[in-house]
C-alpha cells in the first residue's frame, strides 16, 4: 500500500514541534513532540524525513536517534496509512456533515410531492400507529384497507389513492422493555416479516412512511429505511411536511407528525390545533402517538385557508397499557381517510374532507374523479 502523501502543513507542524522542544534544551526533543502532536513516535520519525524530502525542511535535531534507538532494527514494518486524525480533516468532514444535515432539515419541512395520478381529486389513506406484532392488532381491518387503496379504482399508483404511516409499526420493544415480548405471542423476526410485508402491499402508494418512537429504539429504523426505498418512497423519522401540486396549480400542504406537544381533556386535537395556530398554518396537521381520535376545523383568519386538524388512533384495538391506566376510549377509527378536490380553492370549506370510514372516503373519491376527471 503506498505511503499517504505528507502535506506540507503537516510537515512543518512535525519539524516546528520538535525545535521548538529541541531549543529549550529537552533532552529527547522527538518523543515529546511525538507525544504533544498525538503522534506514534516512528510517525514522527517518518515525517522528519519526509520533511527534509520533500520540502527540505530540517529539524534542529535531525532524524531523531532518541526514536530511533528506541524501535529495534528487526521490528516488522506495517505499510498501513496512519488514521485520519488529522484536526483540519475533522473539521473539514465535520462541516460537510452539517452542510447535508442542514440540507436534510429545511428540505423535510416541505418536501415536493409529484403524483403520478394526473387528475385533480385524489384520497390519502393515513394509517394510525400500526403496532403490526402486538396481539391487540386488527391486521384483518389494516390489510382491508390496504387493499381498498390498492385497489381502487384503475388500481396501481396512478389511480389517485394514496397513503401515509404516521409511524410505530410494531411494538419493538428494547431495553428494559425487551422483557414484554414474553407476553405477546409475535417474536422480533416475526414482527419484521410482518412489517416489510404490510409496507410491501402498498408499494408505489406511499406518499411517506413516518417514524414513530417505538421505529426510532434501536435499528428497526434502518430496516423501515431500506423496506420505504424498496417501495418506492421515504423512511423519515418523526415529522416531515408535504406539499401537493394539482394540474390547476392549487397546493396543499399537509404537516405530518409521529407526535405533537399538548393535550387536553376537552379537545383531543388539541395538539394538532395549537401546532396549526402558532407553527404550521398549513391544510393539513396530522399526528398519532396516543392511539386516541379526534378532529378541528380552523380558519385562518388572515389568509382564510380552512385548516384541518386531525388526532389519528391506532390499528392496535386493544393495549394492555391503556387498559392498565383505565385509559378512555376515544377511538373512532384506527385511520384517517382524506379526499383533495384540488378544483376548489384552499378556502373552500370543502376541499378537503376527512372520511373516518375509508371505505365511506373512496365512495366520495370515486364520484368526484368521474365528475371531476371523467
Ligand atoms: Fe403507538
Amino acid at each position: 500500500m503506498p505511503q499517504k502523501k505528507l502535506t506540507r502543513r503537516q510537515a512543518e507542524e512535525a519539524v516546528d514541534c520538535v525545535n521548538k522542544h529541541a531549543t529549550v534544551g529537552e533532552k529527547f526533543p522527538a518523543a515529546v513532540a511525538a507525544k504533544e502532536l498525538n503522534l506514534n513516535p516512528r510517525t514522527l520519525t517518518n515525517r522528519l524525513i519526509r520533511a527534509k524530502e520533500y520540502f527540505d525542511l530540517d529539524s534542529l535535531y535531525g532524524v531523531p536517534g532518541d526514536i530511533k534507538a528506541s524501535i529495534p532494527e528487526t521490528s516488522p514494518e506495517l505499510e498501513l496509512p496512519e488514521q485520519e486524525q488529522d484536526y483540519e480533516r475533522l473539521c473539514e468532514l465535520r462541516a460537510k456533515k452539517f452542510d447535508h444535515a442542514r440540507a436534510y432539515e429545511d428540505v423535510r419541512k416541505l418536501i415536493p410531492v409529484k403524483l403520478p395520478y394526473k387528475g385533480s381529486c385524489i384520497g390519502i389513506l393515513a394509517f394510525g400507529d400500526l403496532h403490526l406484532d402486538d396481539d391487540g392488532c386488527d391486521l384483518a381491518l389494516a390489510r382491508a384497507h390496504a387493499k381498498l387503496v390498492r385497489e381502487f379504482g384503475d388500481g396501481g399508483p396512478a389511480n389517485g389513492c394514496y397513503a401515509i404511516s404516521i409511524g410505530d409499526h410494531l411494538n419493538n420493544w428494547q431495553g428494559a422493555l425487551a422483557k414484554k415480548y414474553a407476553s405477546q405471542s409475535t417474536t422480533l423476526a416475526e414482527g419484521h416479516v410482518l412489517v416489510q410485508g404490510f409496507l410491501q402491499e402498498l408499494s408505489g402508494h406511499w406518499l411517506c412512511i413516518l417514524g414513530g418512537n417505538h421505529d426510532e429504539w434501536g435499528t428497526l429504523k434502518y430496516f423501515l429505511d431500506k423496506i420505504a426505498r424498496d417501495c418506492g418512497t421515504r423512511y423519515i423519522d418523526s415529522a416531515a411536511g408535504l406539499e401537493l401540486k394539482f394540474p390547476g396549480g392549487n397546493t396543499v400542504r399537509l404537516r405530518l407528525a409521529h407526535q405533537l406537544p399538548g393535550s387536553s381533556i376537552y379537545a383531543m386535537a388539541h395538539s394538532q390545533t395549537r401546532d396549526n395556530i402558532f407553527r404550521y398554518r398549513w391544510e393539513v396537521v396530522m399526528s398519532g402517538h396516543v392511539h386516541k381520535s379526534g378532529y378541528a376545523v380552523l380558519k385562518q383568519e388572515d389568509t382564510q385557508i380552512i385548516s384541518h386538524c386531525i388526532q389519528i388512533a391506532s390499528y392496535e384495538i386493544y393495549s394492555e397499557y391503556a387498559r392498565g391506566k383505565q385509559m378512555k376510549d376515544a377511538h373512532i377509527s384506527p385511520c384517517a381517510f382524506l379526499v383533495i378536490n384540488s378544483n376548489l380553492p384552499n378556502t373552500h370549506p370543502d376541499m378537503i374532507k376527512l372520511f373516518w370510514d375509508p371505505v365511506e372516503g373512496a365512495d366520495w373519491l370515486a364520484f368526484l374523479q368521474k365528475k371531476y376527471d371523467g
